[in-house]
């Protein structure tokens, strides 16, 4: 039996995990700059997570959301006291497209309206509605286009302002990453956030924070939109909540009805989840891994910008990008390959660190050194190319 052939993948074989560190079956060690796509939050194999999921799973791991789960409510609980959202109710899902797509229905429900803005290079996942607000027309199916859905330009106050005054009373949903991930590493400005705000607030429309990748603590505050001071509607999450256990989640503001049938899942908020989910929120209370996902980050941060020959390092926390210049193209391969760390990328020349939260500062200043052994290695190769180019003419 094959699969279905549509991941572009490594050759590697990791069959063990622990902190920042993976190996592979030969036991080559590698440093995970990328936490599995900014999934792992407190670490590979964390032996609070697995000792919490290893306990639930000798009692029970599913029953149907038809009975009274309490486990459930001791997440929301958890999640509002260190979200800072308290009075959001919490409704639980298993991905960051599920959460997207419920998110977007709830403000169509609420609102009654049709229209979705969304803003270029955003990716929401890969559902009906989350698939129609990602900007990427290779991924969206003919059965996905929809005209409800419009793209704006990011961080353009003056566009948002002119459509909300052509179109205010049609758009249901403002949908924004704070930072954009897949799109580049892209940090919304506190004014746009500022901007959007009052705009869904005149036109009575639902502002979605799509914190699946941006959220959960990576950029030094609990959700990435906090930094602006904004209060979203709805906040998506999904990635770092289970550390690697899939579980998603939306946090909704408490003015909006609840009504028995509106939503609904069957594996969402299952015991297990919630088991895998409570410790990792212990764990990110008990180890203060959202201020020091700031502080690493920043330090990171000031290192990556005294840096020679990667250009424009931005990001927030531990949600950082640079640009790699066309003459070291292959930084990424050959930090994996020569350097055995995983990195991520945003096409085409973006270089994503998405690691652990509990990154240390030592695995922070390896990753450094590896990084400038490998600029200054494809720099003096392409610089001899030059040369030899040169002479040839
Ligand atoms: C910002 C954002 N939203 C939504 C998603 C979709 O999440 P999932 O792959 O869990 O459906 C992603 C995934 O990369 C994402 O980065």
């Amino acid at each position: 039996m094959k699969l279905f052939d549509v991941y572009p993948v490594n050759d590697i074989n990791i069959v063990r995990a622990n902190g920042s560190y993976v190996w592979d079956e030969k036991g080559v060690q590698y440093l995970d700059m990328y936490g599995g796509h900014a999934v792992i939050s407190i670490g590979h194999t964390h032996p609070h997570w697995v000792q919490r999921i290893e306990e639930q799973l000798n009692k029970i791991a599913f029953y149907s959301n038809s009975i009274q789960i309490p486990i459930q409510k001791e997440l929301a609980e958890k999640l509002g006291k260190l979200s800072g959202k308290e009075d959001y109710p919490l409704f639980l899902v298993n991905s960051g497209a599920e959460a997207n797509e419920n998110a977007l229905k709830l403000a169509s429900f609420h609102t009654g309206r049709k229209k979705i803005i969304a803003f270029n290079k955003a990716f929401h996942g890969r559902t009906s509605l989350a698939v129609a607000a990602t900007d990427n027309k290779n991924i969206v199916a003919p059965v996905n286009e929809t005209d409800n859905v419009v793209f704006l330009p990011f961080n353009d106050e003056a566009a948002i302002e002119n459509y909300f005054q052509e179109h205010g009373k049609e758009v249901a949903a403002v949908i924004i990453e704070t930072i954009q991930g897949v799109g580049g590493i892209t940090v919304a400005t506190n004014s746009f956030l500022q901007k959007i705000r009052s705009l869904c607030d005149d036109y009575v429309a639902v502002l979605i924070a799509d914190e699946v990748q941006c959220g959960y603590g990576r950029t030094g505050k609990f959700f990435a939109m906090d930094h602006a001071g904004v209060k979203a509607d709805i906040y998506t999450m999904a990635k770092g909540m289970g550390n690697g256990f899939p579980i998603g989640g939306i946090l909704i503001v408490p003015h909006f009805q609840p009504k028995h049938g509106l939503l609904g899942t069957t594996f969402g908020g299952n015991h297990l989840a919630c088991a895998a989910a409570l410790a990792v929120l212990e764990v990110i209370e008990q180890d203060n891994l959202i201020q020091h996902a700031q502080e690493l980050g920043e330090y990171l941060k000031d290192e990556l910008n005294t840096m020679d020959g990667i250009q424009n390092v931005r990001g927030k926390g531990l949600m950082i990008g640079f640009d790699v210049p066309e003459e070291i193209k292959d930084l990424r391969k050959q930090l994996l390959q020569e350097h055995h760390i995983f990195t991520g990328e945003a096409r085409p020349n973006v270089i994503r660190l998405l690691p652990s939260l509990a990154l240390s500062r030592t695995e922070v200043d390896e990753f450094l050194s590896a990084l400038r052994m490998a600029v200054g290695m494809l720099s003096s190769e392409h610089k001899v190319q030059e040369c030899d180019a040169t002479k040839v003419q």
